[in-house]
């Protein structure tokens, strides 16, 4: 770590000095560099941190369980994850015993991968202790018990202790499928605790799959910029908006992963694009990258899956990037599921130098609060509402550059737009603890 903020330091000087040969001095923002906002601070003050209300915030467990709680998990690793945290929140608050879920058939991914083969089941269930009660398996009485699916998705503005909490004393042992929309806020204080132990100090990769992912970040030359570069065609399918300037071949695979909902068309693609809804083009973020001053030069990874399109609108500008497929072959990979490789990407994104994200999903919100958490380098999730309202509002080129270097210098200084979950507060300007993962 320390040699790595010292080569951090000492490419930052020589960047610096690149920078100020090679930029006309206006196109400073009152004064402050390239270098400053991407590399100041890398050992002091930090945006932000774990809250301290949680830090060791145990709470007596009940003498008695009132029953398991397997939270069901779905989608995506990082979805699942999310889902997963805020199921021990619940479990935690119902007085319930957590089962270790199951990670598996999912549809998105087609991937068997178990939650132990991604997380390190017994450091979770140890670093719990004291939170919530965890136990890998049900005992005999309900191990071939059907159990009960409770689906809080489908409900809106419920109450898990009303809603969940008969039905878990009648049948012992109940599946949820927690409600990402249902906030925590009325949850008592060591319910959250047990939430935010959970996602966020709880988890670690296996040690197979972390010391694959530290293949793939040693590989990497340091300083260097993790890229989630979110482009691929169920995102834009997903997303609504459509492009003007795609290849043949982009719109072609991006009609092929479109459902029934059709693309908005006319003024309301304009509002949505306005909205901040439309993913960035490859070309549009490294657009974007350019206008922060960050080096044609600088080792990018990217972390997306392999679907990604337009990427040579990206790696035309910045050209020495780096993949784990290139990094550890096909053979090494074919033989990893989707979550594991999703996994990779995600240890790499949150020990990387700079982290950079073009959209603000599940990968990127876990992302962005692990690093928090470690206290690492720059953290920047690219305001996609700013570049499409400035584009609409007619700015190209230089002008549209200038106004992507206001808005994100400034938030880059103030971590502003970084909308981290409750486990976490703004840094009250003390310098950070020694921080080891
Ligand atoms: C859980 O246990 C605590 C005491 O530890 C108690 O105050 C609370 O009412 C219990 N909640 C439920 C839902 O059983
Ligand atoms: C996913 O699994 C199903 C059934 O096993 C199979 O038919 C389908 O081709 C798989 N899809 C992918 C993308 O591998
Ligand atoms: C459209 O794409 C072409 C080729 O990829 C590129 O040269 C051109 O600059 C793009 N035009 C706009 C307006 O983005």
């Amino acid at each position: 770590m320390k040699r790595g903020l010292l080569v951090a330091g000492f490419f930052s000087l020589l960047v610096l000095i690149a920078s100020l040969r090679s930029l006309p001095r206006s196109r400073m923002l009152s004064g402050v560099s390239y270098n400053q906002i991407w590399w100041s601070d890398p050992s002091g003050r930090r945006d932000f941190e774990q809250c301290s209300w949680w830090n060791d915030l145990q709470h007596a467990l009940p003498g008695v369980s009132n029953g398991y709680i397997i939270v069901d998990c779905n989608g995506g690793l990082n979805q699942m994850r999310r889902d997963f945290c805020d199921g021990v929140g619940v479990a935690r608050l119902l007085n319930a015993t957590l089962l270790l879920p199951q990670f598996e058939g999912t549809p998105y991914w087609n991937d068997s991968s178990g939650f132990s083969d991604i997380f390190d089941a017994d450091f979770f269930i140890e670093t719990m202790k004291g939170y919530v009660r965890v136990v890998k398996e049900l005992p005999p009485p309900y191990a071939s018990k059907k159990t009960v699916l409770i689906d809080c998705q489908k409900k809106k503005l419920f109450d898990y202790v009303e809603a969940v909490l008969p039905v878990l004393l009648k049948e012992k042992v109940v599946i949820i499928r927690p409600a990402a929309s249902q906030r925590s806020d009325r949850y008592p204080l060591w319910a959250k605790a047990s939430r935010c132990q959970a996602c966020y100090k709880a988890l670690r990769l296996v040690q197979r799959l972390e010391n694959t992912a530290q293949t793939v970040l040693d590989a990497i030359p340091r300083p260097f910029l993790a890229l989630h570069l979110r482009f691929e065609p169920d995102m834009i399918a997903y997303s609504r908006c459509t492009y003007s300037n795609l290849s043949k071949a982009s719109l072609d695979a991006i009609e092929a992963a479109r459902d029934n909902k059709a693309p908005f068309t006319g003024s309301l693609a304009e509002s949505w694009r306005n909205r901040g809804k439309c993913p960035l083009t490859p070309g549009e973020a490294a657009f974007v990258l350019q206008a922060l001053r960050v080096p044609t030069t600088m080792p990018i990874y990217l972390a997306s899956g392999s679907g990604l399109l337009e990427e040579t609108a990206f790696s035309r500008v910045y050209p020495n990037i780096y993949r784990k497929l290139a990094i550890l072959g096909a053979d090494a990979l074919k033989g990893l599921h989707g979550n594991s490789k999703a996994a990779l990407d995600y240890y790499v994104a949150v020990h990387s130098d700079i982290y950079v994200a073009t959209y603000f999903g599940n990968m990127d919100k876990m992302v962005v609060a692990m690093r928090a958490m470690h206290g690492s380098g720059k953290t920047l999730v690219l305001n996609r509402q700013a570049f499409a309202t400035s584009v609409s509002s007619g700015l190209s080129g230089a002008e549209l550059a200038q106004r992507m270097w206001e808005v994100h210098s400034s938030s880059l200084f103030t971590g502003r737009n970084l909308p981290l979950p409750d486990c976490f507060c703004r840094s009250t300007g003390r310098t950070r603890t020694k921080n080891s993962d």
